[in-house]
């Protein structure tokens, strides 16, 4: 059997042991640290899109802050969970998310972090573009059908009609991933056996 290398690394002063190839992530979830997420799913590759799990760390003299579900658990590794400059940055997140998602998830998770109300003005789209129902739909489900369109500010979820009128009906399951509810709400009244497509997420945009 192969012997699975060792990590010793320091997360919030205390010492913990992970296994090779852990995230920073999974290593202090495994040693029972806390560390918010948003995009991150277990079943799903890295993705690294909110950054709510920002992490200051210190390596050979080095200090940066990384994102917790991306960054690989490594020896001698300094990590720290709730630096001051960690605090501010998951707070100007969660600022940014609710100017443009004011959904409970969110909401709760700005609350959490002493974030009252944000100072920033957005279009409510309330999709925070995780990502996670598109990476489900392709790396779980392998049905592709829902996808990224445009870029920057005009970056949005859509289905793929084509695709989505023949699987969606029957799966739905990226509906209870999503963490502003945007897809259960904007597709609710929609009749699945017989597919409204003008009014499925995001349709008319799909075809601009
Ligand atoms: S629709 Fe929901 S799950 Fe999909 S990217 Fe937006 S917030 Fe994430
Ligand atoms: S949970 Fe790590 S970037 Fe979103």
């Amino acid at each position: 059997m192969k012997k699975v290398k060792k990590v010793t690394l320091t997360i919030n002063d205390r010492e913990v042991r992970a296994e090779g190839g852990m995230t920073i992530l999974e290593a202090a979830r495994d040693a029972g640290i806390h560390i918010p997420t948003l995009c991150y799913h277990e079943k799903l590759a890295p993705y690294g899109a909110c950054r709510l799990c920002t992490v200051e760390i210190s390596q050979n003299g080095r200090t940066q802050l990384v994102t917790a579900c991306v960054y690989p658990a490594e020896d001698g590794l300094v990590v720290k969970t709730d630096s001051q400059r960690v605090i501010r940055i998951r707070k100007m997140l969660l600022e940014l998310m609710l100017a443009s998602s004011p959904a409970k998830t969110i909401q709760d998770l700005a609350q959490q972090h002493g974030v009252a109300k944000p100072r920033f003005e957005a279009e409510k789209t309330n999709c925070i573009l995780c990502g996670l129902c598109v990476r489900y739909c392709n790396e779980i489900k392998k049905a592709n059908a829902i996808g990224f369109v445009g870029r920057g500010t005009e970056r949005r979820v859509v289905f793929y009609p084509e695709i989505a009128s023949t699987v969606c009906a029957s799966c739905r399951e990226c509906f209870s991933l999503c963490p502003t509810g945007k897809l259960p709400s904007e597709t609710d009244g929609v009749c699945f056996d017989d597919l409204t497509l003008e009014d499925f997420l995001g349709a008319r945009q799909a075809r601009v």
